[in-house]
């Protein structure tokens, strides 16, 4: 059975006095809770604190981005390399934020995810359409061509070992989530199309949702059959509804 899992994307907020308190509130709290894969992912630069605070309990950290090259002159970037030197377990990549503010392509999105697996990180990979792609009727197509990269980069082993997040971009941020049978409709897509190539790998890849998750719908989504946690932004910013969701899921 596929463990059910919860990732704070803490995207570009907090301060390293904020983040530090953040962080030993949950380690304090969530420390000894089985059965939930709780995933913070904090900004880079917060990295060590989240190394430093986390390490003697069961929750994992993870970067919000990685490069796709193993090292060089890359000014700015972050490789995945550097994540493990801080103890990360984990790497968001094809985020819908980076996906349209920072051009990313699906072929680099894919690159980031084989370059992740390679260094042993778990790549979590986002995909999910637009308001406009939404209302032009294609998000089906959206989502398997944004899966599809991944497949023409590595076949589809190239999921052995990734997570998928569906985050309808719509949905980010706003407080107006998915429906959880529209979400669920999306999920089930998702595991079909790795299920096509090889059922194996389909059945253990979790899928989780992501837009405007809080701890009034997250255990509405999770109780849907192929949503196996979710990704959340700003309500993972306040530890009582982090640790209030994890309550729930688990
Ligand atoms: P949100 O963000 O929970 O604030 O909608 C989710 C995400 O972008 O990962």
């Amino acid at each position: 059975m596929r463990k059910k899992m919860i990732v704070a994307n803490w995207k570009m907020n907090g301060t390293r006095e904020t983040t530090a308190e953040l962080l030993a509130k949950l380690a304090r709290t969530l420390s000894p809770w089985a059965g939930v894969e709780v995933v913070i992912c904090p900004p880079f630069v917060y990295l060590e604190q989240a190394q430093r605070l986390l390490e003697k309990t069961d929750l994992k950290w993870g970067g919000q981005n990685v490069h796709h090259i193993d090292q060089g002159a890359f000014t700015g970037e972050i490789s995945a390399a550097m994540l493990r030197d801080f103890g990360c377990s984990y790497v968001i990549v094809g985020h819908s934020e980076r996906r349209h503010e920072a051009g990313e392509t699906d072929f680099l999105v894919a690159q980031k995810v084989l370059q992740a697996c390679k260094c042993g990180l778990t790549p979590i990979l986002c995909v999910g359409e637009t308001r406009a792609e939404r209302a032009a009727g294609s998000t089906n197509g959206v989502v398997l061509r944004q899966l599809e990269a991944v497949v023409l980069l590595a076949g589809i082993s190239g999921f052995d070992g990734v997570v998928v997040a569906y985050e309808p971009v719509w949905a980010i941020g706003n407080g107006t989530p998915a429906l959880p049978e529209e979400a669920q409709a999306v999920h089930k897509l998702i595991r079909c199309f790795i299920s096509e190539k090889n059922d194996s790998i389909a059945s253990r890849v979790p899928i989780l949702y992501g837009g405007s998750v809080t701890s009034q719908n997250s255990q509405t989504f999770c109780s849907k059959p192929d949503v196996d946690g979710v990704l959340v932004g700003g309500a993972s910013l306040k530890a009582e509804e982090l640790i209030s969701m994890v309550e729930q899921v688990a």
